[in-house]
């Protein structure tokens, strides 16, 4: 039933959103759902977000081509569809943006300098997390693309992700933030910002300089925040939409299983349904004690068995609290672990895999 659902899921949503905590397989596993999506005749896009690049060099390997912010076409010989695969970069996403909604060249350009705007498009906390989503509204309306995979940054908040946009759009409705901008639009530009109490107190915290390119980014940003308002507002749609599914991936730890369980719920209460739980990189099951071993071989097995029950006993707890989510076991698939084979072989391997499941 659960690989069906799977294999539903790929065939039926538009975009497919990969969540989970830190390190449980998330960027992986949106490649492996993106190549077998693919295999099965989707013409898909999957942006991954791997600081690392590892992913990205293992599939540019196959493509002879390096992968970016925007989609490239990786070779997939026996795929009915299509596979594309871009990297996101928050700063290049971000600039972008500023450059559809500038009024002209030369306020984008003083938008792009200001150092303020250089720290928080590449570094600024939740930034990634609205790019993400960002490039997911753009590749959504790409015709190149029928279905959007959509890996998540590590994050220990299950709705930073979905509630990206929600949060731009209170930070460009915030009272300072009119504040700020308030002195330039009623002529005052010569106004030393630090004259003002708030302000000067401010300053004295981040440092005047700092101070002022923060205002001076505030300034130029104006007249793109109605753009980005709309933006955020279609973006976050986007994101609430039927056809947007979403896979809650974890491993079989405790810690990681009780976060999955409490990602499930969150979503929930923001209504949005989650479509599966992948439980990632499960151990093996090695037979029965049948076979006599030598004793450090037999110690080995038993410890692999106990580690195996407890993941299962870890992922009866998800089952019991969430009854009704569908989920799916992959297995540890040799070849990905570490970084023995983190190749393109392997992404075909764990998609297949994926369809074995359960
Ligand atoms: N089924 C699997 N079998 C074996 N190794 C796996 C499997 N899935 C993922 N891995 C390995 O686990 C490690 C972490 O995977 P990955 O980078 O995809 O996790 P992530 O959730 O994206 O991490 P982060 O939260 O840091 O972005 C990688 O070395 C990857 O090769
Ligand atoms: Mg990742």
């Amino acid at each position: 039933m659960t690989r069906t659902h799977l294999d539903q899921t790929l065939a039926n949503s538009r975009v497919v959103v990969v969540a989970g905590s830190g390190g449980v397989g998330k960027t992986t596993l949106s490649a492996a759902l993106a190549v077998r999506a693919a295999i099965g005749g989707r013409r898909v896009a999957v942006v991954t977000i791997d600081p690392a690049k590892r992913l990205a060099d293992a599939l540019g390997i196959a493509g002879q081509t390096a992968i970016g912010n925007e989609p490239v076409r990786i070779p997939l010989d026996d795929a009915h569809g299509e596979l594309w695969a871009l990297m996101l970069d928050t700063r290049s996403t971000f600039d972008a943006l500023v450059d559809r909604y500038s009024p002209n060249a030369d306020q984008a350009q003083r938008i792009r300098s200001n150092l303020f705007y250089k720290n928080i498009s590449g570094a600024l906390s939740g930034t990634q997390e609205y790019m993400a989503a960002e490039k997911l509204y753009d590749l959504n309306g790409d015709e190149r693309f029928d279905l959007v995979i959509v890996d998540t940054p590590p994050t220990r908040q299950a709705l930073d992700f979905l509630s990206a946009p929600a949060r731009l759009r209170r930070f460009i409705d915030h009272p300072v933030y009119r504040i700020v901008i308030a002195p330039s639009s009623v002529g005052l530009r010569a106004v030393s910002a630090v004259s003002q109490p708030v302000l000067r107190a401010i300053a004295k915290v981040v440092g005047a300089q700092a101070l002022d390119d923060a205002l001076a980014f505030f300034r130029a940003f104006q007249g793109l925040d109605a753009g980005f308002r709309q933006r955020a507002h279609d973006v976050d749609r986007v994101l609430h939409e039927p056809s947007t599914a979403y896979i809650i991936v974890t491993s079989g730890q405790a810690e990681p299983v009780a976060e999955a369980t409490y990602f499930v719920d969150a979503l929930e209460s923001a209504n949005v349904a989650v479509s599966l739980v992948v439980a990632n990189r499960l151990m093996p099951y090695f037979g029965g004690g049948d076979i006599s071993l030598p004793a450090p071989l037999a110690g080995n097995l038993r410890e692999l068995a106990d580690e195996r029950r407890a993941e299962e006993s870890n992922l009866e707890v998800l089952r019991t609290a969430r009854p009704d989510t569908p989920w799916i076991r992959v297995p540890l698939v040799p070849e990905l672990v570490d970084e023995r084979l983190d190749t393109f072989a392997s992404l075909r391997l764990l998609g297949r895999a994926l369809g074995d499941a359960d």
